[in-house]
């Protein structure tokens, strides 16, 4: 069986109805990171940093996997595909997909501050200050934020590296080590860019830049390579 491995950002989930990150109205544009999303901003504004990913969370709740999610859950039919994504929403999950490593963390999650195994599920949308784990430490947001170890990334560029197509979906590719990980998939094999603001990437060969919506895009692809 072929591998299809995918990079997705934000972009995949904007036709959900998620705001992106640095698209015009993006959420970098109304917070900044040094404010929401950094472990110093944790230390000097907890209530802040809660409530922001409280906003996010009860968000996500609202909201659906798109075609293009799905397109991605039906390429088991014929392929092992495994995700790698940056966003930290469960659309590819909802969405019936098997394989899924989050780079960035995960929204619905909650993790220790005193223990980093110690990862819970968070009931509905709210976390709390006073919400503690079962050592009685705080519990914060299961996120990797700026300035923070990407715990995962090891396991992203093995996976990278094994790809015998790699398709990159809906990120601007501004945040590194994700950024990256197309350099590990092997010279000669296909690369599919999917974004509409998509620019032809240097020194990547065998690469195939499709400048369109995910949900567009994604699910012609899918047929195209279903039957192959
Ligand atoms: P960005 O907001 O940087 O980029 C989103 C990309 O999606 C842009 O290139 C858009 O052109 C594209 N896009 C918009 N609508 C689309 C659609 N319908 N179909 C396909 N593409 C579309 O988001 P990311 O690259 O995911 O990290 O950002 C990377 C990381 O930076 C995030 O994981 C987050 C953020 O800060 C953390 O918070 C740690």
């Amino acid at each position: 069986m072929k591998r299809i491995v995918v990079l997705t950002g934000a972009g995949i989930s904007a036709e959900s109805g998620i705001r992106t990150f640095r698209d015009s109205g993006g959420l970098w544009e109304e917070h900044r990171i040094e404010d929401v999303a950094t472990f110093d901003a944790w230390r000097r504004n907890p209530a802040l940093v809660m409530e922001f990913y409280n906003q996010r969370r009860k968000q996500l709740l609202e909201v659906k996997p798109n075609p293009a999610h799905y397109a991605l859950a039906k390429l088991e039919q014929k392929y092992d595909v495994q995700i790698i994504t940056q966003n930290v929403d469960d659309l590819h999950e909802r969405a019936g997909s098997s394989n899924i490593l989050h780079l960035h963390g995960e929204l619905r999650k909650s993790r220790s501050t005193s223990d980093d195994s110690l990862v819970y599920d968070i009931n509905g949308w709210e976390l709390k200050l006073g919400d503690r784990c079962e050592k009685g430490s705080q519990l914060r947001p299961h996120i990797v934020w700026f300035g923070e170890a990407v715990p995962m990334i090891e396991p992203a560029s093995e996976l990278a590296a094994s790809a015998d197509i790699f398709m990159v979906i809906g990120t601007s590719l501004n945040v590194y080590p994700a950024a990256g990980l197309i350099h590990y998939v092997p010279a000669n094999n296909v690369k599919y860019l999917i974004d509409p603001n998509a620019f032809p990437l240097s020194g990547i060969k065998n690469l195939f830049v499709m400048q369109e919506k995910a949900g567009i895009a994604l699910p012609k692809l899918a047929e195209e390579l279903l039957s192959a």
